[in-house]
């Protein structure tokens, strides 16, 4: 093989009150990476397009650079004969906006180690490529979390019931749910949205927190979105992350009046996403949503989807 080229989704991750340990991914925006065999060996960024102009094209400092160094540094040391010349180039296609809260930089992190691994014979399962993702978020953001890059990977809800040791468990993706998520035009860096939050929490905060996440899993098992909805309350990082969000209050405020029957932070923010029993509901609500921010001068950008339970997937290959 010459070229694979893959296509990754947008993720929510955190979804309310699970932060750092559920994540689920949407139909689009996503963003699209081609990996071509090169005659120079290791791993080289010969374009990045769309979105994302202002990402270096320096392989140890771009997410999708540093994960495919560290896939192929992993082949190379178990078959060094076979892979000690391999040469990648990789091209970035950004639908996802940069620091928008909706896992721009996992989206091309994993398109392009899913990408490599199928130009280099697919020696790796899908889920082995999950560690080689995270190192991505590591150079992103300080925190090698996975509840962007496991969804975008997988497809559908991914839990991260502990990350050491990696134990990452696939749930079942629930089809009721419908998903608006908005994308604001602000920036909100990961890295800065993590430095706000508390390091220690209440009992009586964490009791709230448990509670919530064990239903928001029932409710996916239920495909109930209902109790999905509600099971977004969170105690500990909404409240803080929420000061960073001009009109995060009003927003959220017009998506459950619209019927949205929960919402909260996508990721890191700024993007916020809301949960809806029907395709028009979430339409109405996406609508709601671009309205309150018009209203503070903020335009956005509404998607609508249902769960996307592919993940990332192959869109071509020569
Ligand atoms: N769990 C991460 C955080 C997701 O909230 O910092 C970042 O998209």
């Amino acid at each position: 093989m010459r070229s694979v080229t893959v296509f990754a989704p947008a993720t929510v991750a955190n979804v309310g009150s699970a932060f750092d340990v559920l994540g689920f991914a949407i139909a689009e925006p996503g963003d699209i990476v081609t990996a071509r065999a090169s005659s120079t060996p290791g791993v080289m960024i010969s374009e990045v397009s769309g979105d994302g102009g202002a990402l270096s094209k320096d392989p140890d400092r771009n997410t999708a650079g540093v994960s495919v160094q560290a896939l192929l540094k992993e082949l190379q040391q178990r078959e060094p004969d076979r892979y000690a010349s391999v040469g990648i180039e990789l091209a970035l296609r950004k639908g996802l906006p940069i620091g928008s809260g909706l896992g721009s930089s996992s989206a091309s992190t994993v398109a392009a180690v899913v990408a490599a691994n199928a130009l280099l014979g697919s020696p790796l399962s899908r889920e082995a490529l999950l560690p080689f993702a995270m190192e991505g978020e590591r150079v992103a953001c300080g925190a090698a979390h996975a509840d962007n890059v496991a969804p975008a990977l997988l497809g559908g809800f991914v839990l991260i019931r502990s990350y050491n040791p990696l134990d990452v468990i696939h749930l079942a993706t629930p089809s009721a749910p419908w998903v608006t998520v908005i994308s604001p035009q602000l920036e909100l860096k990961t890295q800065d949205a993590r430095k706000v939050l508390k390091r220690s929490v209440s009992l009586e905060s964490a009791i709230s927190q448990w509670g919530n996440v064990a239903a928001l899993v029932a409710g996916i098992y239920h495909d109930d979105v209902e109790l999905m909805g509600r099971a977004l309350e969170d105690k500990i990082v909404e409240p803080e992350r929420a000061q960073l969000i001009p009109g995060y209050a009003a927003a959220k405020a017009a998506a459950l009046t619209a019927g949205a029957t929960g919402c909260s932070i996508s990721g890191s923010g700024p993007s916020l996403f809301a949960l809806s029993q029907s395709e028009s509901i979430a339409t109405t609500v996406g609508a709601a949503m671009v309205r309150a921010f018009a209203d503070l001068g903020i335009a956005s950008k509404p998607y609508v989807s249902q769960i996307n339970s592919a993940g990332a997937t192959i869109v071509s290959e020569e």
